[in-house]
């Protein structure tokens, strides 16, 4: 491992930084995706995504106009894996992109960085550690993945907002030039618990929308991601089992007193946890495993018109014997 001194050999120093000339990042882009090809650049995210290959072509779309991106859906549905497997595709940077993990409170100088007043009085502006930069400033010449905007307070939106349009970033007075391009996720408005993203951020960004699988894909997606979770165990998931998740989420995905539906996330700890436990106790899985491990993952996921957790996890187990009961009537046929 590198050591402190080491590390600070790859610290940029102030004097350079203020250098730094304009960068344009969707040139970058369109050079990426000509040199690799849409198709290679698809056929890489889909090792890690199943069916957002469209999507995946608004994005590129975008980015290739050197437009921001804000990709929006609901919890667990591949947001995150998306914007990370896009931009690693691309790779128009080392490292291929800088990301954020947002947070409500996150102050403007943890984006912009800050000048360390003390290293700076005793070593000089250009010691390495007088100014570490934040992601705003690291990012210049590549993509910032800007993981759950939605959750930024307004003081850290500001300052985000400045860097988009003005290209520059300020600190304490000095003027660091940092071009990059936004991948944002989001969950939408409904959503409770975040702040809103101020208009002009939004007006910034196209915003692309991540739609909830239908059944069919679920149960390929399920099928493919528990599978590979418990290989290791020796052990396979049942058809059946992910048979009667995939249609369970979608029963309950398409009920109006739900306004939060399972995630696909949830869905795939169900099943392997269900898995491992049988494998545990050195038996075989069975539905009912399935279903205490749907309940106990979704519960805390699921939000709609429920009066109490007990009211939940009632109606996750009427829901889960339906979603039982229409795929063995299912499988019959
Ligand atoms: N279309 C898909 N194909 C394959 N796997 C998927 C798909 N959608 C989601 N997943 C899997 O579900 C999990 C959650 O994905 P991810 O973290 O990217 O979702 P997210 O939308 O960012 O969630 P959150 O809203 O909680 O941040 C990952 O393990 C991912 O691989
Ligand atoms: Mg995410």
């Amino acid at each position: 491992m590198a050591s402190g001194k080491d590390l600070t050999a790859f610290l940029p120093k102030l004097s350079d930084l203020i250098k730094r000339e304009e960068v344009d990042v969707g040139r970058l882009v369109t050079d990426a995706i000509r040199t690799k090809g849409v198709k290679k650049i698809l056929s890489e995210l889909e090792r890690e995504l199943k069916g957002l290959g469209d999507v995946a072509m608004d994005i590129l779309s975008s980015l290739a106009v050197g437009r921001h991106v804000l990709i929006m859906g609901p919890v667990g549905i591949g947001k995150t894996t998306l914007a990370e497997a896009l931009a690693e595709a691309l790779h128009i940077s080392d490292p291929p992109y800088i990301e954020v993990a947002c947070h409500s409170h996150m102050t403007a100088t943890e984006l912009t960085g800050d000048i360390d007043i003390a290293v700076a009085l005793q070593a000089g502006l250009d010691h390495p550690l007088a100014y570490i930069p934040g992601p705003l400033v690291m990012a210049h010449g590549g993509i910032l993945i800007l993981d759950e905007i939605n959750r930024l307070n307004p003081y850290s939106q500001a300052a985000l907002l400045q860097s988009l349009q003005e290209h520059y970033v300020f600190i304490r007075g000095f003027r660091i030039r940092s071009d990059f391009l936004v991948i944002a996720t989001s969950n939408p408005a409904e959503y409770s618990g975040v702040y809103e993203l101020s208009e002009a951020l939004a007006d910034r960004m196209k915003v692309v929308e991540i739609q909830y699988p239908d059944k069919e894909l679920l149960k390929s997606i399920l099928s493919w991601k528990s599978n590979m979770y418990v290989e290791h165990l020796g052990v396979k998931v049942p058809d059946t089992l992910t048979e009667v998740v995939a249609t369970f989420m979608t029963l309950v995905a398409q009920d109006g007193n739900v306004e939060v539906g399972p995630s696909i996330r949830s869905a795939i700890y169900s099943l392997t946890t269900a898995m491992s436990r049988a494998w545990l106790e050195g038996r075989d899985v069975t539905l009912n495993d399935l279903k205490r491990e749907v309940i106990s993952n979704m519960v805390n996921v699921i939000r709609g018109n429920f009066t109490s957790e007990a009211e939940k996890k009632d109606y996750l187990a009427r829901k889960f014997d339906e979603a039982a009961m229409i795929s063995r009537r299912y499988s019959r046929k």
